[in-house]
């Protein structure tokens, strides 16, 4: 761990008025989770207790205390999937991988998690790899997933392919859903946000498909722009903690209903995204 570099973390999230949960999210991003010895100095640093710093990483499903996984299976166990056969889905993984939910395999390939609703319920029973969604899916797919997992997953292409489907997303200040249906994009309802740029300040539909990078927008947008966006009910700026790890640009961050966090890349035309399904939304 590197002490300097936590510092800078920081006093940079505290400095731009950031809170205790930014400060954190961007050292799971850095280290891929939470080591005791970055905890402590945060306790020391925001002058809170150890144990105030470990109540709120453990009241939030998406931080980890221990390692994960280059990969990371997650089985949701939701009401809806949970009767369409999700045990025995996430029991097959387990039974291939060696390991327990909530487990990483030794050799630090595969860490198996469940997950709550994912708020697509009508194409359970869901398994997410690696950000990639996979529906239907059913035990003998299983053996298949994790294959394809360990070859990494290529990209998905939009309508034609089962594992993507639609995220349902809502503001992370005000909690109001960003979902339009009056405005399709890719066939289903888009998500609409308010993005500024170069004195521009308009709507930017984004399709609500995880790994679809259709968008519309009411200005024609240069690309590698990177832009800000913000919330069209309360107008706080989506900002999320991370950099793109494609590009570096920051994060734009939504809470998905049901449960996690989506992470899409702010400038124009990259494809970064990321997608944490444990949170219960902060
Ligand atoms: S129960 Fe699995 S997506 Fe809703």
């Amino acid at each position: 761990m590197k002490t300097d570099e936590i510092q800078g973390i920081i006093e940079k999230h505290l400095g731009d008025g950031g809170g205790l949960i930014s400060v954190l999210e961007e050292i799971q991003a850095v280290y891929g989770y939470l080591p005791a010895d970055a905890l402590r100095l945060v306790a020391d640093e925001t002058k809170r207790s150890l144990v105030d710093v470990y109540g709120v990483v453990t009241f939030y499903k998406s931080f980890s205390l221990t390692p994960r996984g280059k990969h990371l299976c997650s089985v949701c166990m939701g009401t809806a999937c949970h009767v369409r056969g999700a045990p025995v889905i996430a029991q097959e993984f387990e039974r291939r991988l060696g390991i327990r939910a909530g487990q990483t395999t030794p050799d630090r390939e595969f860490t198996l998690e469940t997950v709550n609703c994912l708020g697509a319920c009508a194409l359970g029973p869901i398994v997410v790899v690696d950000g990639h969604y996979f529906s239907n899916v059913d035990t003998a797919q299983v053996k298949n997933i994790v294959k394809k997992a360990r070859a990494g997953l290529e990209e998905v292409k939009v309508k034609t392919d089962r594992r993507i489907f639609p995220v349902s997303v809502s503001c992370s200040r005000c909690n109001h859903s960003l979902m339009d249906p009056d405005n399709p994009v890719d066939g289903v309802p888009s998500v609409r946000v308010t993005v500024s740029f170069e004195r521009k300040h308009g709507w930017l539909l984004l399709s609500s498909l995880y790994g679809s990078y259709t968008v519309e927008s009411e200005y024609e947008i240069p690309k590698d722009m990177v832009l800000d966006f913000f919330c069209p009910h309360c107008h706080a700026e989506l900002k999320g903690a991370s950099k793109c790890p494609e590009c570096g640009a920051p994060m734009v961050s939504m809470v998905v209903r049901g449960g996690g966090i989506v992470q899409v890349c702010s400038r124009r035309g990259c494809k970064g995204h990321m997608l944490d399904l444990h949170g219960g939304g902060f």
